[in-house]
């Protein structure tokens, strides 16, 4: 695919996901603050069947919201529901995927096990979505939740940490943390269009033609609609860790995600309670974002030894030369670039020199550079940089 037309189609759909993803939250987030705000009727003559009400005020109108005990006997009005949100966040965001990791798996799935192909790596991903939604449905559709819904959750939970936890180990860090958040992704679209709305669908048809609806249908969309609710938090560190390439490439980066996963999950819980959490859950908060902020320390990549003498700036452009220019040049000669990556241009020694921090921060201390090291910097080459930098890198 003609890597320009792939840079602006790459813009649109995360442009469309990142405004679906806020709609669809924002909505949970919504019929959140709507529930816990309910007041009962206060006006007299109130239909009986209304056990809660609110009234708001936003955009300079008044809104009067109330919560029915029961189901309407009929619909005689229009029903709105809150579907398409889903649909488009996961359309754009499996668009974002393939253009971004699938087209240039080369770059950015680089697998880390040897004997996987950078293809394979592609089977690993949709593998990762497709067999983890037909897992977490056969668990909760299945024997397992009728049996024990505990034991449902445990291995639900079990399912979502190991698969992170081994896609760490096969794939690109930034690919693993990616697709840990599809598969939460996924797992909360096909929730929404899979259970919760044929459920209720079914529920409405009955009710129009006067039968008495299942009710467990409305239960099974509840427990889904919960599942979600835990899946909001994490989802959206993960897909913003991508920015971050020293927590998804870093010497810890599964503890990370591990970490990630059971905060946002936490997190979800304290957001919702409010501050009527239950102490334990507080605790559990404060003890998983103590841990994530005691990772910043040993999750920092081991500092390069120094070599002692300081190094010539001759010695250091024949390393960027070697290294980096491939991506970094004004034509990049490496094949999945047409332009230099963030119009970082490293071929003149001025423009060496007014990146020296930001060379140092990316192939020194964070190690994000050479992407993927697909161009095999060492550790030595690392170290020249490194004493460079230390001995406020002089110019030729
Ligand atoms: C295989 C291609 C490739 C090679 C080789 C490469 N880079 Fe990069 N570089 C990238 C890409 C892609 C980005 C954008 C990263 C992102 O989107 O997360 C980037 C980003 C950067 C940035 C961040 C710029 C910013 O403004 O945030 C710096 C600094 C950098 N590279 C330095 C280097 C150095 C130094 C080397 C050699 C040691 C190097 N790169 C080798 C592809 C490459």
């Amino acid at each position: 695919m003609d890597a320009w037309l792939n840079e602006w189609a790459q813009l649109l759909f995360r442009w469309v996901h990142v405004l679906a993803a806020i709609a669809w939250i924002g909505h949970a987030f919504f019929f959140h603050s709507m529930e816990r705000a309910l007041r009962p009727p206060e006006v007299e003559g109130v239909d009986p069947d209304v056990h809660g009400e609110l009234w708001m005020v936003h955009g300079g109108g008044f809104f009067r919201m109330q919560k029915t005990r029961v189901l309407p006997p009929v619909f005689t009005g229009h029903l709105h529901w809150f579907k398409y949100e889903a649909l488009f966040t996961w359309i754009s965001g499996f668009l974002l995927l393939v253009l971004l990791y699938y087209v240039n798996h080369a770059i950015y799935m680089v697998p880390r096990v040897d004997g996987v192909s950078s293809g394979m790596a592609v089977g690993i991903g949709l593998a990762t979505l497709v067999g983890g939604w037909a897992f977490y449905d056969f668990l909760w559709a299945g024997p397992v939740a009728k049996a024990s819904k505990t034991a449902a959750a445990v291995l639900t939970v079990l399912m979502i940490a190991c698969t992170g936890v081994a896609l760490t180990f096969l794939l690109s860090g930034r690919a693993a943390f990616l697709h840990t958040g599809a598969l939460l992704g996924t797992l909360m679209t096909a929730n929404v269009w899979m259970r919760i709305i044929p459920g209720s669908k079914k529920m409405v048809a009955a009710l129009e033609k006067g039968e008495e609806p299942d009710l467990r249908l409305g239960a099974v969309g509840h427990q889904r609609s919960v599942h979600n609710g835990y899946m909001h938090f994490p989802i959206v560190v993960l897909m913003i860790s991508n920015h971050y390439a020293f927590l998804t490439d870093g010497p810890m980066s599964s503890v990370v995600l591990l970490l990630m996963l059971g905060l946002g999950a936490a997190v979800r819980q304290l957001f919702y309670d409010g501050w009527d959490a239950h102490i334990a859950v507080k605790g559990y908060v404060g003890a998983a974002a103590v841990a994530l902020l005691a990772l910043t320390f040993p999750s920092r990549p081991a500092t390069v030894a120094s070599t002692g003498d300081a190094p010539t700036f001759e010695e250091v452009r024949q390393i960027v030369d070697r290294r980096c220019v491939a991506c970094h040049a004004k034509e990049p000669t490496h094949a999945a670039f047409t332009a230099p990556p963030k119009n970082l241009v490293l071929q003149a020694d001025a423009t060496i020199l007014a990146n020296r921090e930001l060379i140092h921060t990316q192939a020194v201390v964070t190690k994000v550079m050479p992407l993927g090291n697909l161009t095999k910097m060492t550790d030595e080459e690392r170290a020249i940089l490194d004493a460079w930098h230390a001995a406020g890198s002089p110019g030729p």
